[in-house]
């Protein structure tokens, strides 16, 4: 019906693409709005307009650091350039990788290494924010966070660290409610944001409290466990736990940016390590079968950032057609429902 509605629209000449053309057609045309918007701001009707025109200048330079490879080619190597337009996302075997999660909120996911400590860049890309409270566990925070806060504050952050105590039994009201007291004693405001820099009790923890402080606040997911990059900092679910059970309280509340730094899992213990991998094959199993294959074939570990990112590939999929979790996403409890009914039953 589409091709007949585009033939009678007098379209003469029609072609399908591929979803890859589809990506670059899209990069390419939304560039196209900010070089417009850009020229503006030097033409002489454009003091009318300079909040727009200033708008779009900010994403252009905000887009520009996030995919630079696509810039240069794009208005630096010129149309005539025999260099193949970028798809808008990291190749394959490039240092950093992105994923884009498309749902109420767009948003990237970096994979990488060394990663953390290009935090401060990526964060000033992703959001307004002046000031950068940093939320981590006494394990986590000795370990990555002061290059977090010299790298959010190289990139012109106003950055500090808070900490509490490591472990599934802080995720409760309890801890929560301190964090949200420090907030407010420090002033955090609409304008500043918060950095999950742990595993899933921090990002489900600094999320909810992000998503509840002043009615809502930008958070950044920094994952630094194999699992909670492959699925809890993806997707925007933030929640505590109440004794009578697994996240009980909680919000959808998608962050401005993940940052996947692959270099952080390499360090886990064995069996921190082997929940990322369950998750793994939860993903093979609910999305993609040649994936769980490949997985039975050769060692994950020497495959990581191109294992994190098949997962998040997989888990952005599934939020984008259902955020909200009525239907579809339902599938990525797979196996969870019954592991936190033993946990809760068990521990
Ligand atoms: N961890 C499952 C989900 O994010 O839906």
């Amino acid at each position: 019906a589409i091709w007949e509605l585009a033939k009678a629209l007098g379209f003469g000449r029609l072609t399908r693409s591929t979803p890859e053309e589809h990506d670059r057609i899209i990069a390419y045309t939304s560039q196209l709005a900010h070089v417009v918007s850009c020229a503006y701001v030097g033409s002489p009707s454009a003091p009318d307009f300079q909040g727009f025109s200033a708008g779009s200048f900010k994403d252009m330079t905000r887009v520009a650091r996030l995919n630079e490879d696509m810039w240069t080619e794009l208005f630096l190597a010129g149309p005539g350039s025999s260099k193949r337009p970028s798809t808008g996302m990291a190749e394959e075997g490039s240092a950093m990788e992105t994923v884009t999660v498309a749902a109420s909120r767009v948003y990237p996911v970096h994979i990488g290494g060394g990663l953390l400590d290009r935090c401060g860049e990526l964060t000033a890309a992703a959001t307004a924010a002046g000031r950068c409270l940093v939320v981590s566990d006494d394990t986590v925070a000795p370990l990555y966070g002061a290059r977090v806060l010299a790298s959010l504050e190289a990139a012109g952050l106003q950055a500090s660290l808070y900490t509490f105590p490591a472990g599934e039994q802080s995720k409760n009201l309890t801890t929560y409610g301190k964090l949200l007291e420090h907030m407010a004693r420090e002033k955090l405001t609409r304008s500043d944001c918060v950095a999950a820099l742990g595993g899933g009790v921090t990002g489900d923890m600094a999320g909810f409290a992000a998503a509840t402080y002043q009615r809502g606040i930008d958070y950044i997911q920094m994952p630094t466990t194999f699992l909670a990059a492959s699925d809890s900092s993806v997707g925007g679910k933030t929640a505590v736990d109440l004794p009578a059970g697994k996240n009980l309280v909680g919000a959808f509340w998608p962050p401005r940016l993940v940052l996947c730094d692959c270099d952080t899992f390499q360090t886990l213990p064995e069996d921190t390590f082997a929940d990322g991998v369950a998750e793994t094959l939860k993903h093979g199993l609910i999305a993609d079968a040649a994936f769980f294959d490949g997985l039975m074939k050769q060692p994950i570990r020497e495959h990581l950032p191109a294992v994190v990112r098949r997962n998040v590939e997989i888990k952005a999929a599934v939020v984008a057609e259902d955020e909200y979790e009525s239907g579809k996403r339902k599938l990525l409890n797979f196996g969870h429902t019954l592991a936190h009914t033993i946990e809760q039953h068990y521990c």
